[in-house]
């Protein structure tokens, strides 16, 4: 068993200051609305390294200068199944008002784990917040495997786990005029516990939004150890929990993390716009 220490390393071009010992961190010093040069986005890219989610404040994002910002990181990700403001099939609108039947992310979860090639990382700008309430929590899946016995540790290593997006996605975006009748939603096959590509870190890599049941093994004994780790990975020690105001920001990275939207704030207005980043295939 190890545990771990949030970084605080020094940046050439921002400051980051971390928020708990394990995860999170909020940014200064820089202007992501505005183009950045190459400096700035290595800092970035290592702050995000260092501690798997940053945070931004006054940051009024439009459309075309989020998905910029975006593209530093990697190509965008087009959601399957929600759909986008005109023009913009790169956004996913994120909103919640009175009339909200459910809001996107009140699980924990990793965005999009069902698709073969899992997005690398999120960009959410809240434009519209409620009063109080609307957090967001963010739980490291690094501190949560780092944490657990070197047997369990060596059990999981090497088992996979499926990840389905149709009980996630099926019939949610009917009242945005995306009918989903045949619709085959993905479905994968991913490494519980996975490497991560830049900082060769192992994290967990379940969640209880996608992850229908570990492969190979009884039901019963799936569930049991899923539930063993869901409950283990979202303990208070390895989350961050985000207070959002108007033009926040926030940049995860869900090959590390997994997060929860808190829908507290009912019938108040939240709302904003995501983009996504292509990822990899898991190992
Ligand atoms: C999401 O899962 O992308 C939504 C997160 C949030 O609204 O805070």
């Amino acid at each position: 068993m190890t545990t771990t220490l949030s970084n605080t390393r020094r940046y050439a071009t921002l400051r980051a200051e971390p928020l708990t010992r394990h995860i999170g961190a909020e940014i200064s010093g820089i202007d992501i609305t505005q183009p950045l040069d190459a400096a700035q986005v290595r800092d970035l890219q290592q702050a995000l390294a260092d501690h798997q989610v940053i945070f931004f404040r006054d940051q009024p994002f439009e459309l075309d200068a989020q998905k910029a910002f975006g593209r530093h990181f990697g190509p965008l990700h087009i959601h399957p199944g929600a759909p986008s403001p005109e023009g913009h099939p790169e956004i996913l609108r994120i909103h919640a008002d009175a009339n909200s039947k459910y809001i996107a992310g009140e699980n924990w979860h990793s965005d999009v784990s069902c698709d073969a090639e899992p997005p690398l990382g999120s960009i959410l700008h809240l434009h519209t917040v409620p009063p109080q309430g609307g957090d967001t929590l963010f739980a490291s899946m690094y501190a949560a495997y780092d944490a657990l016995s070197d047997r369990l540790q060596q059990y999981l290593d090497g088992l996979t786990a499926t990840h389905d997006g149709d009980h996630v996605y099926r019939g949610r975006f009917k009242n945005y005029g995306a009918a989903d009748t045949g619709k085959v939603y993905p479905r994968s096959s991913h490494p519980v516990v996975r490497t991560h590509p830049v900082t060769g870190r192992k994290a967990l890599f379940v969640n209880p939004g996608f992850t229908t049941h570990i492969d190979g093994i009884p039901p019963k004994e799936s569930a049991a150890l899923l539930a063993f780790l869901y409950e283990h990975s979202t303990q208070p020690e390895f989350v961050v929990r985000f207070r959002w105001k108007a033009h926040s920001v926030a940049f995860w990275d869900n090959r590390c993390t997994q997060h929860l939207a808190v829908w507290d704030y009912r019938p108040a207005v939240r709302s904003g716009y995501r983009v996504t980043i292509q990822g990899d295939t898991p190992r």
